[in-house]
């Protein structure tokens, strides 16, 4: 290799760019929404069964195959595979692209909070809902605030690994996290705050269906930032010191526990305001907003404006794994400089992403897009369900098959071994080795057909076997 690959320094800064990754608007924006669709305590049991389960030892695999291989998602599975089982990491490009695109602009929508909290009279509306609504079909507001986004995650892939992408996290994640326990704590001594966490932790099994299951596997890869290869990315710049085990643990707590707590805050507002939680994308949007308004107009501003600013950090240390994916393989595979490279992936990526824009009411024709799944779907939700909801679970499933079944797990175990040498012949290397070939693989192939055939075919597999 003629380029020399850049590196995280230290332990830390490898666990804080993942856990960086993992952490943004999956956990703020899309967690609390998902879950309030999909009947609240039900999904975050399965949400949670599924992190630990299935979701872990995936994040393990891809750090050890990025390490291994010191490649690219594209040219891990090569390095690793073969030239046909590069379409794997092929796909999963494709995926973190189309992703990319969509995320943009909610952190857009972001941004853009942050500046009308701050700057504007956001807090004096009297309903956030309609004030949402409307926010989001402004075209040219939020294509500016989506192109200074873009701009900025650009800016930073270009300078690299090192000084852009761990500064950022060290610096905003553990501010976000203590900001969030204070306002979680704030919104429990609300009026009907406690129905909030009764539809948030007492779970109703009589709701569950295989639509619960679906979403929250999605939602688990996607918050994960698994299924798409941003890991073996990352884990291709990370020392051979490095306890992958270790790090992959910390990362699913961390990430776990940044969900459950935006959970936790949003539902008791929601229900204290007398608002619903089955009001989709918007939901945060919606929700938070109230607990700014009822501060002392300065301190909500401050407080208010510092939580989306926060958020905005948040998803910047996410697009910012999500454009280095792409950057990567042109950079290793291609050869071509970082510099245009980044720029031109960030220029495209973010023309990809006009339509989901203009999907949130701007054109109505984007905005009733498709209709399956019984309801009305916007651009965004397209391309959100296909790269995203079936996409990721569906790149974790070619992972999990491709580590158990051509690279195998003693070569898995070889790499983990390497910065944990007690692993080898330890609990843990017999669950992992147990879940990446056999549960990994049959639940998430079972449920890629059984997703794909029930969200746009409308066909229930489970009713025609009679279950
Ligand atoms: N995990 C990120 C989030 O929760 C999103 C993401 C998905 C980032 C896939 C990278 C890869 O916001």
């Amino acid at each position: 290799m003629t380029i020399k690959r850049g590196g995280f320094t230290n332990r830390l800064g490898f666990v804080a760019a993942a856990a960086g990754s993992a952490i943004g608007l999956g956990n703020i924006w899309r967690f609390p929404y998902e879950a309030g669709q999909n009947g609240g305590a039900v999904f975050l049991v399965i949400y949670i069964i599924c992190i630990f389960a299935i979701c872990f030892p995936v994040m393990v695999g891809e750090i050890a195959v990025g390490r291994k291989s010191q490649s690219d998602a594209y040219g891990a599975f090569r390095a690793l595979g073969n030239k046909r089982l590069a379409v794997i990491g092929g796909f999963g490009i494709l995926c973190g692209f189309m992703i990319l695109s969509f995320y943009n602009v909610v952190a857009g929508w972001a941004f853009g909070y942050f500046l009308e909290i701050v700057f504007g009279d956001l807090l004096q509306e009297k309903d956030f809902g309609a004030f949402f609504s409307s926010y989001v079909t402004d075209f040219w507001d939020n294509l500016i605030y989506s192109l200074v986004f873009m701009a900025a995650t650009a800016w930073i892939v270009m300078k690299g690994i090192k000084e852009g992408i761990e500064t950022a996290s060290k610096i905003m994640m553990p501010i976000l996290f203590l900001l969030l326990i204070g306002l979680v704590i704030h919104a429990l001594t609300l009026d009907n705050a406690w129905e909030g966490v009764k539809f948030y932790l007492w779970p109703d099994f009589s709701e569950l269906t295989i639509k619960t299951i679906y979403a929250a596997v999605g939602q688990a890869f996607f918050s994960l930032s698994l299924g798409m290869g941003a890991l073996i990315t990352y884990g291709s710049y990370v020392s051979k010191k490095e306890n992958i085990t270790r790090a992959a643990t910390v990362v699913t707590l961390a990430d776990f526990s940044v969900a459950f707590l935006a959970g936790l805050l949003i539902f008791p507002l929601v229900f204290s305001q007398g608002q619903q939680p089955t009001a989709g994308p918007g939901l945060v949007f919606v929700a938070l907003p109230g607990i700014f308004q009822h501060m002392d107009p300065l301190i909500g501003r401050v407080v208010g404006g510092g939580f989306f600013l926060l958020l905005c950090f948040a998803a910047l240390t996410s697009t910012i794994s999500l454009l280095e994916v792409p950057t990567a393989y042109f950079v290793d595979e291609k050869k071509w400089p970082r510099k245009p490279v980044v720029w031109g992936l960030a220029l495209t990526i973010f023309i990809m992403g006009l339509p989901s824009l203009l999907s949130q009411g701007a054109s109505p024709f984007l905005t009733n897009f498709l209709f399956y799944e019984g309801a009305s779907k916007t651009f965004l939700d397209l391309i959100s369900d296909v790269f995203s909801e079936v996409g990721l679970p569906l790149g974790g499933f070619m992972i999990s098959i491709f580590i158990a079944f051509k690279w195998k797990t003693r070569n898995l175990t070889a790499e983990i071994a390497q910065g944990n040498p007690e692993y080898p012949g330890s609990k843990l290397e017999r669950f992992i080795n147990f879940m990446i070939t056999t549960i990994c693989p049959l639940f998430l192939g079972l449920l890629f057909i059984v997703t794909v055939l029930q969200k746009f075919f409308n066909i229930e597999v489970f009713h025609l076997i009679g279950l």
